[in-house]
């Protein structure tokens, strides 16, 4: 354009270049705005439904930044998506980057996917967690007597849920909460990372949980669940870090899981006291396989101590406890009611344990007064085989309760290497019943050795459980999202 005019005429061209320039420069704003960069990302997983529906988080208002809250945005998503639910269900894609969230909720036939490089950051904003009701089998929070905050993914009432990812990452910034539990100062019971309540066929995959403010996965009052290649790692001194806790459930399948933290890596439980004998509702049909433990103060597998709903038919195999302090531990207590029967565990490998069996019949910790003084828990039908445990300091320490013993206690071909600094007395048993054969060291007296052609006298079922049969599907997914 020729610039060299007179004023006024010049002036009034440059007014005109100015305000062009300007409507340009909108026009280009509102051009990148409806021309948002488009990512498109192709992934394939397992699961137990594909979905028909996509969306990112990023077309919420989604954020990725690590400072933003997403909480809003998760909701909105999820809120949206629930609309296909009878149409084929819905997926939720969470992209790489880092997403400070609050807890959300989840609804029925819907996958929450989240990317390798995906992580959510739990919010450290008390205001992000709503607080919900305590359970009614426990009747009280387990960190104060009231509410509990709401897990920071949950879901209730629900059919037809996965959550998974490539190996993505959910980091509960657990250090905050781990102070105020020390300080006493919790209102509420610490959320979970992911809690499921009340659900039917729910996948849990290939995720890596990180620093839990509390316990890390909790399918309660459920059934048909799977959680496969779960990586969960928190300070082993961190305080109720338990990995999975399958409670009130039925037909659960853990595999494949890595587990370091500071309690329990898989706690079975099914109530407490009154509250869970009142509801009534045990954990059976449980299988746990291929599982690594790292838990330097508690167990590989509790059963218990909140077990009044009463726990039946597990079946563990190929476990490996690594620096851990027992290997399968029972705990419970006179108040307790309930029953652990039917329990089974071969093929488990133990380096450097302080026990290797350890049941406790007088564990104290009851959910208020008023527990029923003679609800004895049934404690019957133990099986170990096939175990060998090395650098252990104390074999087993069974303690049943006095009048009321644990019976059919079975433990064959078990090798137990004692460390070079063990305790004299190897095994210590009061008020338990049961056999043995093939076991070293010696087994204690009330458990007396049927000779070796008894090795493989202590039952493991060859029958499937109904969770054995369910199958994966490959779900292959090609799409486009606004970043
Ligand atoms: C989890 O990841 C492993 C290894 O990448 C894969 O073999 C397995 O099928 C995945 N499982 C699910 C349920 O996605
Ligand atoms: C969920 O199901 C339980 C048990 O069936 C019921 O007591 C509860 O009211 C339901 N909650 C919701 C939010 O629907
Ligand atoms: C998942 O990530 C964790 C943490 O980075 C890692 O230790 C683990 O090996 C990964 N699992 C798989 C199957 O890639
Ligand atoms: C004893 O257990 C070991 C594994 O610890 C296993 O390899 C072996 O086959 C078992 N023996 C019998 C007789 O079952
Ligand atoms: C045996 O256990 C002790 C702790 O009890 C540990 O310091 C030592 O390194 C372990 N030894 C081996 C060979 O693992």
């Amino acid at each position: 354009m020729e610039l060299s005019l007179r004023s006024p005429m010049r002036a009034q061209v440059i007014k005109l270049v100015h305000v062009g320039i300007m409507v340009v420069a909108i026009l280009l704003v509102r051009g990148t705005e409806s021309r948002r960069a488009r990512k498109l990302e192709e992934f394939e997983y397992n699961a137990i439904s594909c979905r028909e529906h996509s969306a990112s988080v990023t077309e919420f208002g989604g954020v990725g930044d690590g400072k933003t809250s997403n909480t809003k945005a998760f909701q909105d998503a999820i809120n949206h998506l629930s609309q296909f639910a009878s149409d084929g269900g819905a997926q939720l894609f969470v992209p790489a980057g880092k997403w400070l969230t609050g807890s959300f909720s989840l609804i029925s036939h819907f996958t929450l996917y989240l990317h390798k490089d995906a992580v959510l950051l739990a919010s450290q904003d008390i205001n992000e967690w709503p607080v919900l009701k305590p359970l009614p089998s426990y009747g009280r929070g387990r960190d104060a007597a009231g509410g509990r905050f709401t897990s920071l993914i949950f879901g209730t009432n629900l059919t037809d849920v996965v959550v998974t990812g490539g190996n993505g990452t959910i980091d509960g910034q657990g250090s905050f909460w781990w102070q105020q539990f020390h300080k006493g100062k919790l209102k509420y019971t610490r959320p979970y990372l992911i809690e499921i309540m009340f659900s039917d066929n729910i996948q849990i995959s290939n995720l890596t949980l990180l620093n839990s403010p509390s316990w890390n996965v909790h399918p309660v009052y459920s059934s048909n669940i799977l959680v496969q290649g779960i990586t969960i790692i928190a300070p082993v001194t961190s305080p109720n870090t338990d990995g999975i806790n399958p409670d009130s459930c039925t037909n659960t399948r853990i595999e494949d899981c890595y587990i370091v933290s500071g309690d329990d890596c898989v706690a079975v439980k099914s109530g407490w006291d009154e509250y869970g004998i009142a509801f009534g509702r045990p954990t059976k049909q449980l299988i746990i396989r291929r599982l690594t433990c790292i838990s330097p103060y508690s167990a590989t597998i509790a059963l218990g101590s909140e077990m009044s709903g009463g726990i039946q038919d597990v079946r563990a195999e190929d476990i490996v406890a690594i620096g851990t302090e027992s290997g399968v531990r029972i705990k419970t207590a006179v108040g307790r009611g309930g029953y652990v029967k039917d329990i089974y565990v071969r093929r488990m490998t133990m380096h450097t344990m302080k026990w290797a069996f350890w049941m406790t019949g007088n564990y104290k910790a009851h959910a208020d007064s008023h527990y029923d003084p003679n609800a004895l828990p049934e404690i019957k039908g133990i099986n170990y085989r096939d175990m060998v445990a090395d650098n252990v300091s104390m074999a087993a320490r069974l303690e049943g309760i006095a009048g009321h013993p644990f019976t059919g206690i079975c433990i064959s071909n078990v090798t137990i290497g004692m460390a070079a600094k063990a305790k004299k007395q190897k095994w210590t048993c009061t008020d338990v019943e049961g056999i043995t054969s093939g076991v070293t060291p010696t087994p204690c007296n009330l458990l007396p050795d049927q000779g070796a052609e008894k090795i493989t006298a202590c039952d493991f079922p060859e029958d499937d459980l109904p969770i054995d049969l369910v199958e994966f599907k490959k779900c292959s997914y090609r799409m486009s999202y606004l970043v």
